[in-house]
Parts: C-alpha cells; sequence; structure tokens
C-alpha cells in the first residue's frame, strides 16, 4: 500500500480540501467505498477500530486494501483507528506490533485518557516503534477528549469545556511526540444523537495557528455534523474527517429494508442494497470534503 501519506496531505494542504476516514468491518462496506473512491478518483483511509479490525482480520483488511488499491489506482491509507477499547490495554504496544507486522500503514493511536504527559509518553513510544518498522507508516496521536460511540444515541451528549484541545498545548504535543497527525476536541463527539455537534471554528484556527504544518488536522465524530460547519471545519485547518456512524446507519438500514418479509437467501442478491446505501454516504462526503479528483 501507498507509504507516501506526507504528500496525501501536503496535497490536500495546497488545495485546501480534507480526506475522508471510512471506517469499515466488512469485505461489501470496503468494495462500496472503494467503488466510490475509484468513481470520483478521491484518495481514501479505511479505518478500522479495535472491534472492527477484530471481526474483519488485520491481515485481511490489508489484503483487501492492497487489493482494491491496485484495481481502483486510487491511494489507500488503512488505519488502526483509536487501536484501543480499554484504557488498561493503552499501554500494550503488541496490539500495535501486530497491526504494523500485518501491513497497517497508519496507526491512530488514542492516549486522551492519560495525563498530557502520560500520553506525550506513550504516543512518543508508538511513533519511534512505527518509525522503526517503516519509514513512511503515519501516526495519529489524539488531545482532548471526545465523548460519544459509534452509534445512535438517545441521550444528550455533553461536551464539556475541558475536554477541548488546547492550542499551545497542541503544539507542544505535536513537538513532543513527532506525530504526523492531531486528532482534536473541538466539539465533535462520536456517534449521532438527538442535538447536534456545534463545532468550534475558532478553536480550530487557533490550532491550526500553532501547529502551523507541523502536523495534519484530524476531526473525529465526523457523523451527524452539518455540512456548514464541515466545510467552515476545512477551511480553518482540517485535513482529514472520521466517517463511521453514517456508514453504519445507511447499511444496517437498508439491509434491514431489504430482508423484512423477503425470503431472498443469497447474500449477492439482499448485500448490494446495503453497499449502494453506504456508496452514497460515501459519495456525499468525498463531494463535501473536496477530495474528489485529487488522485487523477
Ligand atoms: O474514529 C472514528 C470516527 O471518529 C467516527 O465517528 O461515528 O461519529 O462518524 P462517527
Ligand atoms: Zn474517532
Amino acid at each position: 500500500m501507498n507509504l507516501n501519506t506526507k504528500q496525501f496531505f501536503s496535497d490536500a494542504e495546497r488545495g485546501k480540501y480534507a480526506i475522508g476516514q471510512f471506517n469499515a468491518s466488512t469485505a461489501d462496506q470496503i468494495r462500496a467505498i472503494m467503488r466510490v473512491a475509484k468513481d470520483l478518483r478521491s484518495p481514501v483511509i479505511i479505518g478500522t477500530s479495535e472491534g472492527e479490525c477484530a471481526f474483519i482480520g488485520a491481515r485481511q483488511a490489508v489484503k483487501l486494501c492492497e487489493a482494491y488499491e491496485e484495481e481502483a489506482g486510487v491511494p489507500v491509507i488503512l488505519n488502526a483507528d483509536h487501536t484501543y477499547k480499554d484504557v488498561q490495554d493503552i499501554k500494550n504496544l503488541d496490539t500495535i506490533q501486530a497491526l504494523l507486522d500485518a501491513g497497517y500503514n497508519s496507526i491512530h493511536f488514542d492516549g486522551s485518557v492519560l495525563s498530557f504527559e502520560e500520553n506525550v509518553k506513550w504516543t512518543k513510544q508508538v511513533v519511534a516503534m512505527c518509525k522503526e518498522k517503516d519509514q513512511g507508516i503515519s501516526v495519529e496521536g489524539e488531545l482532548g477528549f471526545l465523548p460519544g460511540a459509534s452509534q445512535i444515541s438517545k441521550e444528550k451528549v455533553e461536551i464539556k469545556l475541558e475536554y477541548l484541545t488546547d492550542p499551545a498545548q497542541a503544539l507542544a504535543f505535536v513537538e513532543a511526540t513527532g506525530i504526523d497527525r492531531l486528532a482534536v476536541s473541538v466539539g465533535n463527539s462520536h456517534g449521532i444523537s438527538f442535538q447536534e455537534d456545534r463545532l468550534d471554528i475558532e478553536r480550530i484556527a487557533a490550532i491550526k495557528k500553532a501547529i502551523g504544518d507541523r502536523a495534519v488536522l484530524v476531526l473525529h465524530g465526523g457523523s451527524g455534523i452539518p455540512d456548514e460547519q464541515i466545510q467552515a471545519a476545512i477551511k480553518n485547518g482540517i485535513r482529514k474527517i472520521n466517517i463511521n456512524t453514517e456508514l453504519r446507519v445507511a447499511f444496517h438500514d437498508a439491509l434491514k429494508a431489504t430482508l423484512v418479509g423477503s425470503e431472498q437467501t443469497t447474500p449477492y442478491k439482499f448485500l448490494p442494497s446495503a453497499m449502494d446505501a453506504v456508496a452514497r454516504v460515501v459519495e456525499g462526503k468525498i463531494k463535501l470534503f473536496g477530495s474528489g479528483n485529487a488522485a487523477l
């Protein structure tokens, strides 16, 4: 897989667009995402959370991405998303080593639940591990806390002021760790809840001003954020946006609509509607993020 992610994001910076990370846990979802990437000539990032990776298999995800990258002729980053489910697992770096050995070309190490000092310490170790494996492997760190999970929530997701990323600390974190990308907390949350996320655009601009081109700015929790806020975030420096819940919901709803009351038992006949639904979400996001035709 393409290891030149620096070029990916310097092109995005120059073109003032963002690259989408689309999460997947099945071959059908990856196939749907890659079909759109190919049609729109857009680079893409396939993300797998801990659970998603455990389901599809790390080696299998790598091989699928390699095959689709070759077939589509657009670059693909395969990113291990968050990497840890439980805080007690964070300091066990064997998981990351296994993903690197499987062929992942990007690691997101989410140390945001740790203290600043501990987050720096562990993120730095992950950067060293990844660069030792291959200088081209990129690392995404995270500073500031994001509540919620990638699902529809009926509860109000509270975003406290103390969760938000501080621009000066962001610079210190980037410099101390040597990460390639920084995921920030700027009013975003994981999942879709009944209240809309309100991004703190001024904070995004301040973080961008503080870190300059030292690292790529990442927005997690991209589902459910109104289009105009996404556009403002990109305008102010966000270059990578993660989408998961909207894809999960699209897949689930379409599959349910197809199967309820149906006698169809052939997977290749009942799965395409769910894949098309995923593809429609991806298409909308790539157009919104402005990354189409970036992989000409
Ligand atoms: O890391 C994955 C993303 O942050 C997904 O967030 O489920 O709100 O789209 P989302
Ligand atoms: Zn996330």
